[in-house]
Formats: structure tokens, C-alpha cells, sequence
């Protein structure tokens, strides 16, 4: 079995398909699933916008919703997790910006990436900026965030790139709390 086998095998997280209220529809998510194979249909695009429940996230687990026709990782990282991202900010990185579009111009550093000031949510387009696989979670790779099995690339615990093809950090999209509870995308 190949290490990216396993990981798909053992990974514990699931594709949510939310719909324009809320609720979710567990399936299991291939981590080899081609972005350009989740297609979205006229009815799914028109929803730019849409809230996700997160008050059943626990810490250290993730939530994938899908969005737009992409996969969204919501994850809600462990004080581990928050301070190994920290620590790396003066690393030389791979790419040094924030990719985020609620922080425009903003550097990689961890803050400028999670979605909260405390840096507990992170939330982001569960692509791999190389050709669109779909990264593995659950502390895969090299940097204990996330693995894309295509060709390699490792992303660290903020999502961003530290190894492999892929050029970009994951990509963060508008997103805000607008409840205790509630994470709207778009
Ligand atoms: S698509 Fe992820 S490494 Fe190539």
C-alpha cells in the first residue's frame, strides 16, 4: 500500500454538500477526486452565498463543505496545530502571501490566514493549487496539515504550501462568522 493510500484509507473526514439553508449529506470524499469533475450545475453556482452550521466541529477535525462546486475545508485546529502554524511564520515560504481573500496584500504569516483572531478556524478552498486535487487532511504530509497523493505537494497546518509542485498556498474565500455558530462563505 502506497503512503498515499493509506492515508486515503484512514482519513476521517467527509464531503458535506450544503444546500442554501443548511443540513449535509455525509459521503466519503476521494482525496484523488478532480476538481474539474465536481462540475457544479446551474442551480449550485447560483448560490454564491451560503451559511454552514459549524457548532458540530470539535477541535482537531474538519469539515468539508462543498461550495461553489469546490471542495471547502473548515477546520478547527488544535492549540498543537495554531502553534506549530506560528512558529513557521519567518520560514523561507514557497509562496509568501496570505492568499486570502478577506486580507488582500497580506503576507503568509498564520494570522493573516485563519479565520478568527485566535487562529482556532481555519478555512479555506480545499484545492491544491498545482492541477486541483483535492488535498488529504487529517495531519497528512510532511507538515502535519494536509497532502495532495497527484504529484506531492505538502501543506503545512495554516494550508500553506512548504513542499511539492504546487505554487500557491491554499486559497482562503470571503468567509466571516456572522453567529457564534455560523460561518457564511461568499
Ligand atoms: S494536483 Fe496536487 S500535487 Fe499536483
Amino acid at each position: 500500500m502506497s503512503h498515499a493510500e493509506d492515508h486515503a484509507g484512514t482519513r476521517r473526514d467527509f464531503l458535506y454538500y450544503a444546500t442554501a439553508g443548511a443540513g449535509a449529506v455525509a459521503a466519503g470524499a476521494a482525496g484523488w477526486t478532480l476538481i474539474n469533475q465536481m462540475n457544479p450545475s446551474a442551480d449550485v453556482q447560483a448560490l454564491s452565498s451560503i451559511q454552514v452550521d459549524v457548532s458540530g466541529v470539535s477541535e482537531g477535525t474538519q469539515l468539508t463543505v462543498k461550495w461553489l462546486g469546490k471542495p471547502v475545508f473548515i477546520r478547527r485546529r488544535t492549540q498543537e496545530e495554531i502553534d506549530a502554524a506560528r512558529a513557521d511564520d519567518g520560514a523561507t515560504m514557497i509562496d509568501p502571501t496570505s492568499q486570502n481573500a478577506n486580507k488582500p496584500g497580506t503576507n503568509s504569516d498564520d494570522a493573516n490566514r485563519s479565520l478568527d483572531e485566535a487562529g482556532e478556524w481555519l478555512v479555506q478552498i480545499g484545492v491544491c493549487t498545482h492541477l486541483g486535487c483535492v488535498p488529504i487532511g487529517d495531519g497528512a504530509g510532511d507538515f502535519g496539515g494536509w497532502f495532495c497523493p497527484c504529484h506531492g505537494s505538502h501543506y503545512d497546518t495554516s494550508g500553506r504550501i512548504r513542499r511539492g509542485p504546487a505554487p500557491e498556498n491554499m486559497h482562503v474565500p470571503v468567509a466571516e462568522f456572522v453567529s457564534d455558530t455560523t460561518i457564511q462563505l461568499g
